[in-house]
């Protein structure tokens, strides 16, 4: 259950404001809970609050980091069915995905904690030439300052913190802003670091509107931008960014690649998955199957099959599959690609039909190549089929896109798995399973316009230190 209302935290206190955002049962549609909306002289006082606190926060041992990490992974794991019917009301996500997210939620913290203590610098050996004779260097991490956060609605606890867990690792101070459709999970985040011996003013949480919101982006206090979000509102805010160093996890159309001598019944078992968990709302989510022909008829007709069998509705249900997407407009949006597509000539396949927030799992072939179903990302239950004769062709057709997060590729040839590797323009291959697989403490991040930058703790730390070099002479 939710609380009637929720508080924003401003510089490590819960703050109630002069005004509230409503936030909906994606479901149901109807207003679940409020949460404390900040303004721009809120925001401002927050990173004042992060920038004095800094020091301090840079001065914490790793071990004080440690235990403050600790403390979470001990609070989520004990709050972890109310986090996961907090995901599963705010974000409209199944309360399977939810239970799941929070179990990635505590393995980020926990990651989090142990690299704490590992953050080390190295010795350079300076001596390269006469002159350099009796130098030596020694390089240690310092925290690059007060960071700034902006986290979508997808996964609203686990994306916020593969932000906040590294800042507190690296010893950085931050302000966040949570998606405003999706606050909660990121303000639970917050009663719970309230509870640390975190500085003072060293975190905001902070839900806000676009009013106020562009300080997170242009205030010069900030030393660096993690952005996750769409591609268009990334790659925008990275040209007002300033001087601060940017990281922007985007979007992608993922692709899978099916070859001839996968094994059918286990591709399908992690298609299913990859495309339609959380109603495909996911950024590797599967989109485009390029199925080698020779398997083709065969893997089509039994993916269909499943898709139609998967069970949409509640999403409180334990054996829901398929809930809302996040709003009725982003369903809308996504039927008419459908529609735009059926009209240049694709088949529709299964689903297709619409009622509210509920897209049917779709799947089409026939999909032609500049129609957004296929070019766009569609982050919504929508898979197309595309047959393949020869693999190199199908991973040309893989990097035929403006996006490149992650592919997977089912094959058993270990020759055609290096070949992946080496030619895919993209941030991670998966061999042996669709490109939606992740775990916390992989490196994570696109090319193109998928991003810039990886996360997955130990980088994101590394983006939030500066190396700092110490040389010594020895006359
Ligand atoms: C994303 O949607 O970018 C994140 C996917 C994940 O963490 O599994």
């Amino acid at each position: 259950m939710l609380k009637d209302s929720y508080p924003y935290y401003l510089a490590s206190e819960p703050k109630y404001a002069n005004t509230d955002l409503e936030v909906t049962n994606k479901y149901t549609q109807e207003v679940a809970t409020k949460v404390a909306l900040a303004d721009a002289d809120t925001i401002d006082k927050a990173i004042a609050a992060a920038e004095k606190a800094q020091p301090a926060m840079a001065a914490m041992a790793p071990y004080e980091r440690q235990a403050v990490l600790e403390h979470c992974v001990k609070r989520f794991t004990e709050r972890a069915d109310e986090l996961a019917q907090a995901l599963c009301i705010e974000a409209g996500k199944p309360i399977k995905d939810a239970k799941g997210e929070v179990s990635r939620l505590i393995d980020t913290f926990k990651i989090a904690a142990e690299e704490s203590v590992r953050i080390n610098g190295e010795v350079v050996n300076l001596e390269i030439s006469a002159r350099a004779k009796g130098y030596q260097g020694m390089t240690k991490k310092v925290p690059i300052g007060p960071c700034s956060f902006i986290s979508p609605f997808n996964f609203p606890l686990n994306l916020a913190a593969h932000k906040v867990a590294p800042a507190i690792a690296a010893g950085c101070t931050f302000v966040l802003k949570p998606a405003s459709r999706t606050p909660i999970g990121a303000l639970i985040i917050g009663e719970v670091l309230a509870e640390t011996d975190l500085p003072k003013g060293a975190f905001s949480i902070l839900p806000c509107s676009r009013d106020g919101a562009d300080l997170f982006t242009t205030d010069e206090r900030l030393k660096l931008l993690s952005f996750t979000g769409s591609p268009d509102v990334g790659w925008a805010l990275k040209a007002k960014a300033g001087k601060k160093p940017v990281v922007l996890e985007l979007g992608g159309n993922a692709a899978c690649v099916i070859d001839e001598d996968a094994d059918i019944e286990d591709a399908i078992d992690r298609v299913i998955v990859g495309a339609y968990y959380q109603s495909g709302q996911s950024c590797i989510s599967v989109q485009r199957l390029l199925v080698h022909s020779k398997i083709y008829d065969e893997f089509k007709s039994r993916y269909v099959e499943r898709v139609k069998a998967l069970v949409s509705g509640d999403p409180s249900n334990e054996d829901t599959f398929i809930g809302p997407m996040i709003s009725e407009g982003e369903a809308e949006r996504l039927y008419g690609w459908i529609e735009e597509a059926k009209e240049k000539g694709a088949t529709i396949l299964c689903g297709g039909t619409r009622d509210g927030a509920m897209l049917e799992a779709t799947v089409m072939e026939n999909v032609p190549k500049d129609c957004d179903a296929s070019a766009e990302e569609a982050f919504g239950p929508l898979s197309i089929l595309v047959p393949f004769d020869d693999y190199d062709e199908a991973l040309n057709e893989v990097n035929n896109s403006r996006y490149g997060l992650q592919a997977g590729v089912f094959t058993r040839d270990i020759y055609k798995a290096h070949k992946a590797w080496d030619v895919l323009e993209v941030g991670g291959v998966v061999i042996g399973d669709v490109p939606s697989w992740r775990v916390d403490n992989m490196p994570y991040g696109g090319v193109k316009d998928s991003g810039l930058g990886r996360e997955g703790i130990r980088y994101a730390i590394e983006d939030m230190s500066e190396t700092r070099l110490m040389v010594i002479r020895t006359p």
